[in-house]
């Protein structure tokens, strides 16, 4: 991929999109989800609690792989339901994000005008439903302005991570448990260093 980001359309089907965000609130809702330390008024799930939302970094590989040409190694995925309040704070991602996807799921925004971008530098881009940004994760600034709806509105974004199977991160692992999480970022740490040198 020549760009840091690029807009991709239909990464998943509005079947699919229904059927992953009534999953994730059924799940909310029996205590399943985890505080999320970057975004406190939210709710977020990582894929190793899930085999359907593990599963979801395989079934869009293909897709990721043909839009950056590249080869890839699925390491983890995420999903955050944002509250009214919501920001997402400028930041870069950790290696374990070296090629990133962000699709947008299902929201609910009392306004039917209002649009919540994802700003990749200083572009905002508005996801709709079902499409993506897939973004170099740990080279651009990524964040969101504040969520600016009334409470009983949400949005509901999914995010899947993967590594250059032949670049610098190719040796972290796919997170599939806690242990796995926990060697990624004592590897990445290493990794850091080395790269920063
Ligand atoms: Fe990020």
């Amino acid at each position: 991929m020549k760009t840091n980001y690029k807009y991709v359309k239909n990464m998943l089907s509005s079947d699919m999109v229904e059927f992953l965000t009534t999953y994730a609130i059924r799940k909310a809702s029996e205590g399943k989800n985890r505080p999320d330390e970057l975004v406190p008024l939210s709710t977020s799930f990582h894929a190793f609690h899930s085999d359907i939302f593990n599963h979801i970094i395989h079934f869009l590989q293909p897709i990721v792989e043909k839009e950056t040409n590249l080869n890839l190694k699925p390491i983890y995925s995420f999903n955050r339901i944002y509250l009214p309040g919501s920001d997402l704070p400028i930041h870069k991602d950790r290696p374990s994000s070296e090629i990133s996807a962000s699709v947008t799921l299902k929201y609910f925004y009392k306004d039917k005008d209002y649009k919540w971008p994802l700003c990749m530098g200083d572009k905002p881009i508005v996801i709709e439903k079902g499409d993506g940004v897939i973004y170099k994760g740990c080279e651009i600034d990524h964040w969101r302005p504040v969520f600016s709806q009334p409470d009983g509105c949400w949005h509901h974004q999914l995010f899947v991570f993967y590594i250059n199977k032949e670049g610098p991160f190719k040796d972290l692992e796919e997170e599939t448990t806690q242990e796995k999480v926990d060697s990624n970022v004592e590897l990445e740490k290493k990794l850091e260093k080395i790269t920063n040198n």
